[in-house]
């Protein structure tokens, strides 16, 4: 080793405690653990740095570059995930210089793409609220309040309620949980903090959900289960009461709050119908009816999609049309008798 090079080891060991072998205690990771399963677009991380760090942290996902400066010696951030393995490298540099690195692996779980159903064999569920996180207690509240376990008055909500933002003084889970309502619509138990309305805080795993999803959706959509199950033909997921195959319990980009745009999440399981030539009776066998990329002639605004013509959820006909009409030739003539 050079003078110079010792040197300058010398001064990084005396500033960060380095150990003779290079690695350092710069960085302390609080959460997540190494190999975690996540569910959710997103990882919230915690992590401290020793005392008189005046650095930067730098976070790469996929080795896709997100510089942080943050002051302070606990630093809780989130980063965005893709589906399947994400390698998440937290470095921490002084003047110009990496002092510490910490890489982990995570695996983003999703049930839509087949391929990313199950995780590796290494990859574990990590209930965050399940294990002993005192050290978060310093700053953050962990049990649940009187207020949090009020039920929320959900016959004042109105569609509209999901753009408001009440903020920390409602919620508990707020200082940790704030991102959940960054998406474009937010759900209207979930925009007014009713978190324990669908998460139990006495159950175990602790805030676990009544399964299956209907169980839990219909508390509150009465209505829809009435009309869904007088129907003679419900589509398979809804049977299963599977909601959240399609839909986001919180808050999502698309209308209704859907997992994907509306053709894309009917694709994603009916490959088949992908290929733009859904073949609509023998009129069809060679050409298809277009299942996009026109205008709905019966929503205004609307763009013509498989839920055009099929109803999400259940209906009277074994196709699920959308609409009550007595045959295909009506069903046809709904948008083309003009
Ligand atoms: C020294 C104080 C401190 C400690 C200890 C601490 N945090 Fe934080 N945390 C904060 C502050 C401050 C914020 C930002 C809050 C805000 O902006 O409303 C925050 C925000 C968060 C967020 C939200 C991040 C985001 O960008 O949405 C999460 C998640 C979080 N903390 C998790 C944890 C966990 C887990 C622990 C324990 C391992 C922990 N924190 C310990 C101070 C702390
Ligand atoms: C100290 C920060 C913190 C607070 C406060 C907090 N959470 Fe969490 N919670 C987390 C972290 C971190 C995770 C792991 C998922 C992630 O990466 O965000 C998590 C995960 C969860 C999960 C998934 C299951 C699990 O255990 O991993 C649920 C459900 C949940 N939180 C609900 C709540 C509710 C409801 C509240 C309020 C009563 C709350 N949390 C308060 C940090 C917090
Ligand atoms: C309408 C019911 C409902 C409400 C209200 C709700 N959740 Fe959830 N939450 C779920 C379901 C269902 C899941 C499981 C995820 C799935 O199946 O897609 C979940 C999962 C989670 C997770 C795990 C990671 C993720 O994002 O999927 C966290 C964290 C969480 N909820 C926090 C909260 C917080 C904080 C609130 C209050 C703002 C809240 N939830 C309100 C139904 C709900
Ligand atoms: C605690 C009561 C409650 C629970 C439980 C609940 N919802 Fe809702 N939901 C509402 C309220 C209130 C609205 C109206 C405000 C809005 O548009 O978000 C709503 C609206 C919706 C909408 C939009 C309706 C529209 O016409 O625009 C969808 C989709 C939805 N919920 C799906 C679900 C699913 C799926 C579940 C189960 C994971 C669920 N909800 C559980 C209260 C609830
Ligand atoms: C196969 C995907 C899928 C499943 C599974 C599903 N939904 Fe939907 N849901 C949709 C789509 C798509 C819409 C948007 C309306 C449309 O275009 O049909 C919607 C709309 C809604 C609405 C708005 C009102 C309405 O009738 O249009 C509610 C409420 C709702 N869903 C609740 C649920 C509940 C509760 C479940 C579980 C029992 C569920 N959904 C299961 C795809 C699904
Ligand atoms: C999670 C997977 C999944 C998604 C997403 C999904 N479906 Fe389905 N769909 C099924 C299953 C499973 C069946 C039942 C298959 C069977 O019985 O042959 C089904 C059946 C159907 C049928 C009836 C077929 C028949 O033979 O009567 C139609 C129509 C349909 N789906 C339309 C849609 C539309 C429109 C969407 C988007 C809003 C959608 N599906 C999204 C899984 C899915
Ligand atoms: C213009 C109306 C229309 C549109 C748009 C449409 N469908 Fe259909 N679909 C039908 C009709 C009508 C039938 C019944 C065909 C028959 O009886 O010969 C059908 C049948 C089906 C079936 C059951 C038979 C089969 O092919 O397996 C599925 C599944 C289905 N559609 C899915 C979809 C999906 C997914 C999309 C979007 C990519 C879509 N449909 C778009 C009208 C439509
Ligand atoms: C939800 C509305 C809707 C329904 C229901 C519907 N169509 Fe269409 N159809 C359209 C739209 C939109 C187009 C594309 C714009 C156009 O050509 O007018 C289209 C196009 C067509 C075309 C021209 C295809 C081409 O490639 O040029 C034919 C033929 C057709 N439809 C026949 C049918 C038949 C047969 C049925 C009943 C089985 C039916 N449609 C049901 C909306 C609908």
């Amino acid at each position: 080793m050079s003078v110079k090079k010792f040197c300058a080891t010398l001064v990084l060991v005396l500033l960060f405690n380095l150990t003779a072998d290079g690695s350092s205690k710069v960085l302390t990771l609080h959460y997540p653990p190494d190999k975690s399963v996540v569910e959710s677009d997103y990882m919230s991380i915690s992590l401290s740095t020793i005392e008189g760090f005046d650095g930067h942290l730098k976070v790469e996902v996929n080795k896709d570059e997100t510089t942080k400066i943050l002051p302070g010696q606990f630093r809780c951030f989130r980063v965005a995930l893709y589906p399947g393995i994400n390698t998440i490298d937290l470095l921490a540099e002084s003047g110009g210089k990496s002092v510490d690195q910490i890489s982990i692996t995570v695996f983003r779980r999703s049930s839509i793409i087949s391929r990313y159903r199950i995780p590796p064999p290494e990859f574990t569920m990590a209930f965050f609220h399940m294990q002993d996180h005192s050290e978060c207690t310093g700053c953050h509240v962990l049990d649940p309040t009187e207020a949090d376990r009020k039920p929320a008055n959900i016959l004042k909500l109105s569609a509209k309620s999901g753009n408001e933002m009440p903020g920390s003084s409602v919620s508990t889970c707020y200082s940790c949980h704030k991102g959940i309502l960054s998406d474009k619509y937010v759900h209207g138990p979930v925009a007014v903090w009713s978190c324990l309305s669908c998460h139990d805080p006495d159950s175990d795993p602790r805030y676990s959900v009544k399964r299956p999803d209907s169980d839990m959706c219909y508390e509150c959509h009465l209505e829809e289960m009435k009309i869904w199950s007088s129907k003679k033909y419900v589509h398979g997921p809804v049977n299963l009461g599977k909601c959240t195959i399609c839909h986001k319990p919180h808050a999502s980009d698309y209308p209704f709050y859907l997992l994907k745009q509306s053709w894309d999440l009917c694709v994603s399981c009916h490959v088949d119908s992908a290929t733009g030539k859904h073949v609509i009776g023998d009129a069809f066998s060679t050409k298809g009816h277009p299942t996009r990329g026109y205008p709905d002639p019966l929503r205004k605004g609307g763009e013509l999609v498989c839920a055009s013509c099929h109803n999400s959820h259940a209906s009277s006909f074994p196709n699920l049309w959308k609409y009550e009409v007595e045959s295909l030739f009506d069903l046809c003539q709904k948008c083309h008798n003009k």
